[in-house]
């Protein structure tokens, strides 16, 4: 598994705002699409394409394309529907499918409970966007969905990361022949007892819908 971690500083400055507890909401939703529009900057810099015949008003000349089938956007319900916008703003040819998948906050098990995506995704280059990679159970199960139904390149997108929940994911991935990509803003210090991210921004879809 490849792993980015997105070092820009428009990127850390965003970021500090959305950790910081006195962001409402509104401001929350708002930079967190922000961040996501920067952060697939970097997702796709590996989106299949083709070559495409222009004219421009002086000369014919050859542009790109991307290429079908087209990739798949699967943003995990529900924290991660607050990066799908600011992630189809940069691809909007985009298919975009769902994955509802929340955690026993007790066991901190990863629980299917919504799945709407192709039935084939034979030769699809997926981005699955998630804002919290903690103990790496959620991703872990939704990329090894993606693989089973045949998808060929997964990147997730995440905004922040614990070292723990990557190494796990690396692990889990392992043998899976397909390459994985992991583009985070940032890799913060360690999970605490409970699961969450220290420092963290406290629980994604709380601080995104309340
Ligand atoms: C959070 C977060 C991730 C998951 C990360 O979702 O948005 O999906 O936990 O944890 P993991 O890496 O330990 O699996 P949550 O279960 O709180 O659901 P929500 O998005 O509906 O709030």
């Amino acid at each position: 598994m490849r792993v980015h971690v997105a070092n820009h500083p428009l990127i850390a400055h965003k970021l500090t705002y959305l950790r910081d507890k006195r962001t409402d909401s509104p401001t929350f939703r708002r930079l967190a699409e922000e961040l996501v529009t920067l952060l697939a900057y970097e997702a796709t810099r590996e989106v299949r394409v083709e070559p495409f015949e222009i004219e421009t008003p002086v000369a014919p000349t050859t542009g790109i394309k991307l290429s079908s089938p087209k990739p798949l956007v699967v943003p995990i319900l529900r924290a991660g529907l607050g990066m799908l916008e600011g992630m189809v703003r940069l691809l909007p040819s985009a298919e975009v499918g769902f994955l509802g998948m929340m955690r026993d906050e007790e066991t901190l098990q990863a629980i299917t409970y919504a799945n709407r995506l192709p039935d084939d995704l034979s030769g699809r280059q997926c981005y699955v966007l998630d804002p919290m990679l903690a103990t790496g159970g959620t991703l872990a199960m939704s990329l090894k969905y993606l693989v089973e139904r045949g998808a060929d390149d997964i990147t997730a997108v995440t905004l922040l990361s614990a070292p723990e929940g990557i190494k796990a994911l690396e692990a889990e991935m392992d043998g899976m022949h397909v390459p994985i990509t992991l583009v985070t803003g940032a890799i913060d210090d360690h999970l605490n007892e409970k699961g969450y991210i220290v420092p963290g921004l406290g629980d994604a879809g709380d601080r995104l819908y309340g």
